[in-house]
This record gives C-alpha cells, structure tokens and sequence, in this order.
C-alpha cells in the first residue's frame, strides 16, 4: 500500500500531456475478442483497471503483453471459463466482456460484478439488451450464465443511455446475423472511439455520437493497430486542479470538444481558458466563483467523474455552490474527508451544498474511489500545510504517473510506500 504526502499551496504552473482514456481502453481491450488475430492498442495507460481486465483476458485464453506503451493482444483462441468474482470483483466494467464473448463464442459465463462504493450499479439493462438480441441468460448463485446460440441482430430500447450496456451491445452486435439497432444509446465519446474501433477491424457500426447506432454484423473480423482517444477526465482533473490551487497550465493532446462541459462550468469558476489546436491553458487567480447548481448528467452535460474534483475546487470557492449528482447515488462519500480539511459540505441524498472556505488545511484522509481520490489531491494541492492521502491504489485505477505529472507542474507530491500495519 501507498500513500501520497503533498505540500499544498503552490500554484501550479507548466505543461501536462494527457494519458489515454481509460475508459476508451476498457472497452477496446474487451473488444479484442471480436477477433482472432492480433491487435495492437497503441499507448495504453499502465493503470489498475487496465491490468484487471487484462487478467479476465487471460483468464480466457487470451495473450496480452505490453510493448512499452503499446499493448499486443492476441485471442486466437478463447476458452469458455467461468470468469469468477474474485476477477470481477476488482473491475465492475468487467460485464463490459459479455458481448464480445457471446458475439464471438455463443456462449459466456461470469459472475455479477456487484455494486461499488460510488453505486449499486446493476447491470439490468445490459442483461434484457442482450435478451433483445435472442440470447437466453439464467443467474444462479452469482453466476450469469448466457446461451447465445441462437443470437440475431435486433432492436434495443435502453431505458437510459447506459455507457456500459451501449458498448456490450454494439460488441454483441459485431459478429452475429443481422442488424442490431440499439434505440436511445449513449453518446459518450468513449462509445465513438469502440465504433471507430470495431469499424478499423473490418465491423460495421454506424450512428456512434448519436442516439441510434446501428451494427451490421459482419462474418469476420481482422487485427488492426488502433489508438484510443485522450482521457478527458484526466484533462479535467488537471484544469480543475488550477482552478483550487491557481496558476497556469497548458494540458496537451486533448480533445477539446470532449471537456466542454467541465470547460463551460471552469470559465464560470472564473478560470480563464485558451485552446490551440489540441491544448488547452488554463489559468486561475483569487478562489473560484461559486456555482448556482452544477448537475452532472450524461454526455454532452457535465460529467460525473468529474463532480468529486469540480466540488474539492468549490469548497474553496468565495460564496456557495450547489452541487446535484444524478447518475450515481452514492458518489459524494469523499466530502466526508474533505470535511477532515476544513470543507464545509452538507449532503443529503444525491445533493450536495458546498459552503466555499477561504482555505482549506492539511490533513490526513483516505480515497475510497477512484474520482474521490482525484478530489483528494485537488483539495490537498490547494490547502495549506501537508497532507496525508491513503487508499492511492483507487487514484492508481485511473491515473496514469499522477504524482510525476503533477510534479513537473510544481506541486509539492510524493508516493510513500506505507509501513507494515499503516492505515
Ligand atoms: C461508465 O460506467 C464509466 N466506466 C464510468 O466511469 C462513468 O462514471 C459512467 O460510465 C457514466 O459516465 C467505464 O467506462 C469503464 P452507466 P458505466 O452504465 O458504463 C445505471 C470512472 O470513474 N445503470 O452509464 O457502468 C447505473 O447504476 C467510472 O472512470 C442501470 O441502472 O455507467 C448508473 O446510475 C466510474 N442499469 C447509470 O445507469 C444498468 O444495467 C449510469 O451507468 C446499467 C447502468
């Protein structure tokens, strides 16, 4: 275990390149299986959540190796194991792997993922999608075992534009007889760069962005060399990190588009922002503006891997700040500990009212969850005096060398190894 010490209230200053999207890979590597021959997924982020479904990967017969940044993955062939909770249980998008092995095998067996600290998060509307499209699916004591042997193309209406059960659809969808229409999809850019993905092996989904995608399938599909889009929470976490501690950044290799509803919400803050091209500059002075209401809500709205952070610069803001989150009902479990740093945070339900401080102080506390780690580190690099985050392997899940980006923009950060019985 590990923990990092950060020396807060420098501004941050200097240029950051954006990782690749975690949740961009996830689904990609998931999609590997489409094919039997090889593929290369060019800088993949070396993260935690990465390297759990690389695990499920194997699990399944499948080869998959790191090249540098380059990851090589192989499956020629695919056994039809059981992939059981203790493999799921470490990643809840593990679920993500039931179209493309049913697309591909007819058959998959793997075990709930459960719920997590942000939510419950049940996995009802991948399982009737699925259902739409002809496979027949019994759970018994955990397990969900799927029959797809008689799978065709079909229509799906997603009650609610789940990411996840889009991105199992449209993999499903790949390889099977017919059209596969997936009614009110999402239109996260996560779900545009799967669609590029699945067409550069030879698939054909159109309609990814939009609310109707359709998949014909194809008979086969080919390997491909393919690189995923830039992580835009990432590229939010850093701007929103320059919006509590101030300074000036310039965050390179993003997708503009992709940030504008955490952009849209940082000017309002009072962060004045440029872009050329692919970077963003970012830069802040004074403490942020409070915000009337901030809603999180599917994409293109403000994202809500993105509310812990936004809400750690809010705590510093001059007035206060609403903050409603409306995707996951358990996601302001962090606000506990930034309690600990002086925030004055009152929640109840799925709201949120942030009382802005003039500054926070340094202190000891303890992520739980990957984006409420991230709020951790965004608060501690604005307090004042030293702070203690615990619990680094749920930042790890999702950031890619945090510490060392953050320190080549000044912030005072280390990664400490805890001592034996520590926390
Ligand atoms: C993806 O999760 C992301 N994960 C999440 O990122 C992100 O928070 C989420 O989309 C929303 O943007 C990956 O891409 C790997 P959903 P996913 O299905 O697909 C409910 C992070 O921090 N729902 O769109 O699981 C669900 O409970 C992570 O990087 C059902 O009710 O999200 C939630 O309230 C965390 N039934 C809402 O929909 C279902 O069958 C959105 O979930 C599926 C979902």
């Amino acid at each position: 275990m590990q923990k990092f010490i950060i020396d807060g209230g420098t501004p941050l200053q200097g240029e950051v390149s954006v990782q690749t999207a975690k949740n961009a890979a996830l689904p990609i590597i998931a999609a590997c299986i489409l094919t039997d021959e090889p593929v290369v997924i060019e800088r993949c982020p070396h993260l935690k959540d990465i390297d759990a479904m690389l695990d499920i990967m194997r699990h399944l017969g499948c080869t998959a190796e790191f090249d540098g940044d380059d990851l090589k993955v192989c499956c020629r062939d695919v056994a039809l194991n059981v992939i059981n909770s203790d493999l799921t249980g470490k990643l809840r998008s593990s679920i993500f792997i039931l179209g493309s092995i049913l697309s591909r095998c007819r058959r998959a067996y793997i075990s709930h993922p459960g719920g997590c600290e942000i939510g419950l998060r049940p996995i009802d509307l991948h399982i009737s999608g699925l259902k739409s499209l002809a496979v027949k699916i019994a759970d018994d004591c955990g397990v969900i075992y799927c029959d797809g042997t008689e799978m065709r193309g079909g229509v799906v209406n997603l009650d609610f534009a789940s990411v996840g059960a889009t991105e199992n659809l449209m993999m499903a969808g790949a390889l099977i007889d017919g059209d596969t229409t997936i009614v009110n999809a999402a239109r996260e850019p996560e779900i545009v760069d799967l669609a590029q993905f699945i067409n550069a092996m030879g698939g054909r989904v159109s309609g990814a962005g939009g609310s109707v995608i359709k998949v014909r399938g194809v008979a086969k599909l080919h390997g491909c060399r393919y690189r995923p889009m830039p992580d835009r929470i990432c590229a939010g976490t850093y701007m929103t990190a320059v919006a509590a501690a101030g300074g000036k950044i310039t965050v390179c290799g993003v997708v503009p588009e992709h940030v504008l509803g955490v952009t849209e919400r940082l000017k309002q803050i009072g962060v004045k922002l440029t872009v050329h091209g692919d970077s963003v500059t970012a830069s802040m002075q004074g403490r942020p503006r409070p915000l009337h209401k901030l809603e999180t809500n599917v994409y293109p709205a403000f994202p809500t891997d993105m509310q812990p952070q936004f809400t750690a610069a809010l705590a510093v803001a001059s007035g206060s700040s609403v903050v409603v989150e409306n995707l996951f009902e358990n996601r302001f479990g962090y606000t506990v500990e930034l309690a600990k740093m002086g925030a004055a945070i009152t929640v109840k339900d799925r709201v949120a009212v942030v009382r802005g401080v003039p500054k926070l102080s340094g202190a000891v506390v303890r992520a739980h969850d990957l984006r409420g780690g991230a709020a951790l580190v965004v608060a501690s690099l604005a307090a004042e005096g030293r702070s203690v985050v615990y619990g680094v392997e749920h930042i790890d899940r999702g950031y890619e060398y945090l510490e060392r980006e953050l320190t080549a923009l000044g912030a005072k950060i280390k990664r400490v190894d805890c001592v034996a019985g520590e926390r």
